[in-house]
């Protein structure tokens, strides 16, 4: 982290996205690929991979391009990917729940340990083998099983209430998918999450589309 302190946000969002492409050449069985070929993969410029890539020291070689599995486990060991995260989630709703059965996360390094609710009717059952624990437990459960993130997924009025609960604790990130902005202590990390942004980008995208349409009529 300290290493690539300079690394503007920008490129580490980027990060992800050359990560899952990677993933889906070496599935593919494709092991060179050059900045050219990623670029139409990833719809970023030839020039900005090869940027954002020499941030990090660069991999490719000049006419060679880039040795796939290389960049892949390089990309992941920036990401932090080679790590394991202990994780637990927060209010075991539709999102809750649906978060739980995603098992992509598990297999990324992310361990959902646990998810808390305050509804009795779910605490005791399992979601993909993960137990529905009583929030009351949820401080100690944080302190006993070196949880590092945590994921919101409570109705909006609880979120605080939960954050400030978790960070009572040695909690490292909150992955929030509440509506609000939390207030938390300076070293804890927050990744807000919101779906709609993403949808709201395709109602532009159509209505942009559609007044293109009508003009040219
Ligand atoms: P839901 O009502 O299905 O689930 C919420 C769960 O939280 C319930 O099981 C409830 O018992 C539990 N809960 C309530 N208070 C709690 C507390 N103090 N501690 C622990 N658990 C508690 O709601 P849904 O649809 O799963 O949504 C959850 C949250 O995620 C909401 O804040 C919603 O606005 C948000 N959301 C955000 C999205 C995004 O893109 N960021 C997309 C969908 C939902």
């Amino acid at each position: 982290m300290e290493r690539f302190s300079s690394v503007s946000m920008a490129v580490v969002r980027r990060l992800p996205k050359y990560h899952r492409y990677l993933e889906e050449l070496i599935k593919n069985d494709i092991r060179r690929v050059s900045s050219q070929e990623l670029s139409k993969i990833t719809g970023f410029t030839a020039s900005q991979i090869r940027q954002d890539l020499n941030c990090f020291g660069g991999f490719g070689q000049q006419g060679y391009g880039y040795n796939v599995d290389e960049l892949h486990d390089e990309i992941g060991k920036i990401l932090g990917l080679n790590k394991l995260y202990n994780t637990v989630i927060i209010g075991a709703g539709n999102l809750g729940q649906a978060i739980a059965n995603y098992s992509f996360f598990d297999k990324s390094g992310f361990k959902m340990t646990a998810i808390f609710d305050v509804n009795p009717k779910l605490v005791g059952m399992k979601i993909n083998d993960i137990p529905v624990v009583d929030v009351d437990e949820l401080e100690q459960f944080i302190n006993e099983h070196n949880i590092e993130i945590i994921v919101i997924c409570t109705p909006k009025s609880q979120a605080q209430k939960v954050a400030d609960i978790a960070t009572r604790t040695n909690i490292k990130a909150i992955w929030n998918f509440a509506p609000t902005d939390l207030k938390v202590r300076e070293d804890i990390i927050v990744e807000n999450v919101h779906l709609s942004e993403s949808l709201f980008t395709i109602s532009y995208l159509l209505k942009e589309k559609e007044e293109q349409y009508r003009k040219k009529k």
